[in-house]
């Protein structure tokens, strides 16, 4: 007899519909779940496709049948048989469930061992990540996750059709290139070439993709990984991959317009979802004013409240002597069944360093007859309240939740607030699955730790030119032709129009305090470059992993990244990182120091 191998699949383990029946078939797969009746011996097989049922019996054929006792799950075998109706008997929950095949004859390819998480069961995801992670082969075959990566196969194929349709090439770019300062920090290869010297791992392919402008490329792009030495959490990974794009000649509206074709045409033919566009745009002033972020969540109301003015001379020492009095409020219908102990946990809540690090958090309630209950209400005027409750839009039984702080404080923390209302209390309109938003005109330099100005996204961003006279006496009032693509309160995005001036370029170094030679010494090789006739030029790049992770409705960049690393940077399957060899090492003139005693704990 011909081995099952030897003759090839006939069909996928999703594929077999009622039509089928009658039909001799040769699946493959693994024991998805087993049945073993006694006379009759039922298992689910699966692959990335989906389920079968195939039955072994005495009676259909004793030679499938008799090894098929020794079956268990996640074996590996291909079956062949006939397909029969299960009419009267069929599965509604499972596309081939009209049908079963009735196994003439089985050929087990390989056997498992016990299995160390659960395959088949797959709504408990919630396995312990670590075990899933050490056994990823086998968390990979869950079918939850098998979804996942088919859907981000789908949306990486579609974005190279997409892109070459409208006109990019698909480039490449080094992985392996010379350290830069500012930005992420960067992992380091040690060149065994020249001793004592590094290549940085691209943290992306900025300045290069620039570079593809200066030789007159017109329009890149490229699927590419990029690597950065951060502090980990759930949607950043130390290797990422980021869909790249840079234009010659562009505008900001040049560059969101095939980026909105783009994602138009990834959730119409990956989701069957039709979006709306062009996206809304908003200034950075505004979301940050109304939202306290620059990375807005618009699928919810609830927005931030000025009240700054309003209480300039209130007579409560709290609001007067802030910089910022902000407020949110929270609509009666919600605001109901927030107790006092609730709000009480709100108000640690926005008092930790990572939800902003308020001082406090005042809060009043609009009762029913007119009255307020607030604990700070006693030191302001009737008519200051009421002003409070007007500009606010507070009808009865709302609540006020108030913030009062230095500009960063108020606004982190009301962002937290807001987001922590949107989960607690379900404030997401279902209505509004996806909102796409344009966040433009970022500052053009942020303040460091030491109060130093630095590029808020890198240095090479083009400011605003009517803004250029504030470069050497304002900086912090000049704004970016910068800008950020937003998906429900996600950053998934981020670009800019560059720098092709060198007077323009020469302004921004001297207002991040760094010499001509400085200058040159750290990028003089794009310098250089842009001495040779630069097109004016922009770009952008999409974070493709987090795409993928909203359009999957996953929780973490881990289950859509195939090896992920763990928040300490570790991968648990190959146990890496490892240490190196002394003659490793050597090769490399490195040597050890001591490394601190205490062993790091993983997540
Ligand atoms: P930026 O640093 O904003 O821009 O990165 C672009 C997008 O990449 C995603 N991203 C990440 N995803 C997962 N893990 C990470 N550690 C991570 N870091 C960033 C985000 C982000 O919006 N060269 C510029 C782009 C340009 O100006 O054209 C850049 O890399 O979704
Ligand atoms: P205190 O005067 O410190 O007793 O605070 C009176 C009320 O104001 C309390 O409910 C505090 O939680 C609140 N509060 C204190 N500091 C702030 C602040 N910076 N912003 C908003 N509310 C505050």
């Amino acid at each position: 007899m011909t081995s099952l191998l030897e003759r090839g699949r006939t069909h996928t383990c999703g594929q077999l519909r009622d039509t089928h029946v009658g039909e001799q078939v040769v699946l493959f797969g693994w024991v998805n779940y087993r049945r073993d009746h006694g006379g009759r011996i039922f298992i689910d097989l699966r692959d990335r496709t989906g389920l079968t049922q195939v039955v072994f019996g005495p009676d259909i054929a004793p030679a499938a049948h008799e090894p098929a006792h020794a079956l268990r799950n996640e074996y590996c075998l291909a079956v062949a048989g006939r397909v029969v109706s299960r009419e009267g008997n069929a599965n509604p929950n499972l596309p081939t469930g009209a049908i079963e095949v009735e196994v003439l004859q089985l050929e087990i390819f390989s056997e498992a061992d016990a299995l160390p998480l659960n395959v088949a069961d797959d709504d408990r995801l919630d396995t312990n990540e670590n075990l899933r992670l050490r056994f990823r082969y086998l968390d990979l075959r869950r079918p939850s996750m098998q979804k996942n990566f088919m859907m981000r196969a789908k949306a990486s194929t579609l974005t190279r059709t997409h892109m070459s349709q409208l006109g990019f090439l698909e480039l490449e770019t080094p992985f392996m290139v010379k350290y830069t300062p500012g930005g992420a920090r960067n992992f380091l290869v040690p060149s065994r070439l020249s001793p004592g010297s590094f290549y940085a791992l691209a943290e992306s392919p900025q300045i290069f993709k620039q570079l593809f402008m200066v030789s007159g490329f017109d329009r890149y792009f490229q699927i590419t990984r990029c690597f950065r030495d951060e502090d980990l959490r759930h949607d950043r990974q130390p290797e990422f991959t980021q869909i790249d794009v840079e234009i010659s000649f562009a505008t900001p509206e040049r560059v969101f317009e095939p980026i909105e074709s783009l994602m138009t045409r990834l959730w119409k033919d990956v989701l069957g979802v039709d979006i709306q566009h062009p996206f809304p745009r908003m200034t950075w002033h505004e979301a940050m004013a109304r939202y306290g972020s620059d990375k807005p969540d618009r699928r919810f109301g609830v927005e931030l409240c000025d009240l700054t003015d309003l209480t300039r001379d209130c007579g409560f020492r709290v609001f007067e002597s802030a910089e910022y009095v902000k407020g949110l409020c929270v609509p009666a219908e919600h605001a109901q069944g927030m107790t006092r102990s609730r709000i009480d946990k709100l108000t640690d809540f926005v008092k930790k360093r990572e939800s902003g690090g308020a001082k406090g958090l005042a809060w009043a309630r609009l009762q029913a007859d007119g009255t307020w209950q607030a604990p700070f209400a006693k030191n302001l005027k009737p008519e200051t309240m009421s002003a409070i409750a007007e500009k606010m839009g507070a009808g009865p039984g709302c609540l006020l939740l108030i913030i009062a702080d230095d500009f960063d404080t108020t606004h982190t923390a009301l962002c937290a607030l807001r987001l922590e209302l949107r989960d607690s209390l379900g404030l997401v309109d279902p209505q509004k699955p996806w909102e796409f938003l344009w966040v433009t005109d970022f500052p053009l330099f942020e303040r460091n730790e030491k109060g130093q100005w630095v590029s808020s996204h890198h240095p090479f961003t083009m400011p605003r030119e009517e803004h250029l006279e504030w470069m050497s006496t304002d900086p912090g009032r000049v704004l970016a032709q910068a800008y950020d693509l937003v998906l429900n309160g996600n950053e998934i995005g981020g670009g800019s129009i560059r720098i092709h001036r060198s007077d323009v370029q020469a302004k921004v170094f001297t207002a991040l305090g760094l010499t001509q030679e400085e200058a040159e010494q750290k990028f003089g090789f794009l310098l250089e470059a842009f001495r040779y006739a630069p097109p004016p030029h922009g770009g952008i790049a999409l974070g493709l992993d987090r795409l993928i992770m909203l359009m999957t409705g996953a929780h973490s960049l881990r289950d859509v990244i195939a090896f992920p690393k763990t928040q300490r940077g570790q991968d648990l399957m190959t146990g890496c990182p490892t240490p190196a060899d002394d003659p490793q090492l050597e090769e490399l003139y490195i040597t050890h120091r001591q490394l601190p005693s205490s062993e790091p704990q993983d997540d």
